[in-house]
């Protein structure tokens, strides 16, 4: 018998509006010119996003689910979790690991993804809810950098899942506030569980985001889309070319619209114009990668201990099970 399934709404189209008009026009008058990556997220960035994690250059999708399904009956016993919430949540396709863990150890009653994209949101719960009836769904859209003190309240039984190496799209100052934030949330001994990419050589995470297929560049392209529409810009999307580049100094991948030639983009929505030099760069994003020990400090800077460590034999991803201490 189905339980419920809910879907709460903290980000409304007003909110998201607001919310992206303030971006681009700090972004885009920036100098260089950066835009947050939630914004790729629309129908089809998240359906693009999908592509990119079947890709054979793509290698955290598969690598981190692999780990999972090694870990999950560990972190389903540890953590004896009623409720699993999930910050980023996507197709919530690796999670069903998870979800079947609880179901083998019976504690878990309630599923939350949470995610900026409503439509992923959607489709996530739609193609989960037949395959779970007795576990109650309940969705909401959200800002994980926003919207954490809107979470379900637990009776200290929550996990917290964020994966997919989602928190390396986060710079390291956000990733410890972001985390801070979590740990003002949970009570001591609620767990988190956290899926990080590692530090690999540029030829392997290079290709990574920057596959032969061109997914990813469309990905990053999509953000133009959105702009186009949303904010009323008028971006020649394919004058501009997808760059992949790897910052060794801060361990991270960079991705960036590069201007083939010289433009001005109106933005209608804003009363804005904008100039691109040819060869000029907008960064869309950046994800960040980690080592062990930058992981374990990481965790106890902002509340948490590490309770336990897989990594997949290549060491391009790790997963972390750490406690609110
Ligand atoms: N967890 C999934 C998806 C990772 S892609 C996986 O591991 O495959 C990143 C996801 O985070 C997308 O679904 C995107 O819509 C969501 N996202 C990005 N920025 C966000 C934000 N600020 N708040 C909430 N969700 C966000
Ligand atoms: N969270 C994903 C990651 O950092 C998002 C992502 C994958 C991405 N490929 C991308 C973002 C390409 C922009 C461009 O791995």
């Amino acid at each position: 018998m189905r339980h419920t399934v809910q879907l709460d709404v903290h980000l409304t189209e007003a909110d998201a509006e607001r919310a992206l008009r303030e971006d681009a026009r700090e972004g885009l008058r920036a100098m260089p010119k950066h835009l947050p990556p939630k914004w790729f997220y629309d129908a089809r960035g998240s359906a693009l996003f999908e592509q990119i994690t079947q890709l054979p250059e793509y290698y955290p999708t598969r690598t981190e689910a692999a780990l999972l399904a090694a870990a999950v009956d560990e972190v389903a016993r540890i953590s004896g979790a009623h409720t699993l919430v999930e910050l980023g949540s996507g197709s919530s396709t690796k999670t069903r690991l998870l979800l079947d863990a609880f179901t083998r150890t019976g504690t878990l009653r309630t599923y939350v993804p949470q995610d900026v994209s409503e439509s992923a949101l959607r489709l996530a719960m739609d193609a989960l809810a037949p395959d779970y009836p007795g576990l109650a769904l309940h969705g909401v859209v959200g800002d994980f950098t926003r919207h954490l003190d809107l979470l379900p309240a637990g009776g200290s039984r929550r996990m917290v899942a964020f994966l997919g190496g989602t928190i390396g799209n986060l710079v390291p100052a956000e990733q410890r506030a972001f985390l801070s934030g979590l740990r003002a949330v949970l009570d001591p001994g609620e767990h988190l569980l956290l899926g990080v990419g590692l530090v690999v050589p540029e030829d392997v995470v290079v290709p990574a985001y920057d596959d032969a297929a061109g997914v990813t560049a469309e990905f990053n392209r999509n953000v133009l889309h959105v702009l186009n529409r949303e904010l009323g810009a008028d971006f020649d999307v394919d004058a501009f070319v997808h760059v992949a580049f790897w910052d060794p100094r801060n361990e991270w991948i960079e991705m960036r619209l590069r201007a083939t030639r010289p433009m001005t983009v109106h933005l209608q929505a804003l009363d804005l114009t904008v100039r691109f030099a040819e060869g000029e760069e907008l960064r869309t994003e950046i994800s960040a990668k980690f080592r062990t020990e930058g992981v374990r400090e990481l965790l106890a800077g902002t509340g948490f201990t590490l309770t336990r460590w897989w990594t997949d034999a290549d060491e391009r991803f790790g997963l972390a099970l750490a406690t609110a201490t």
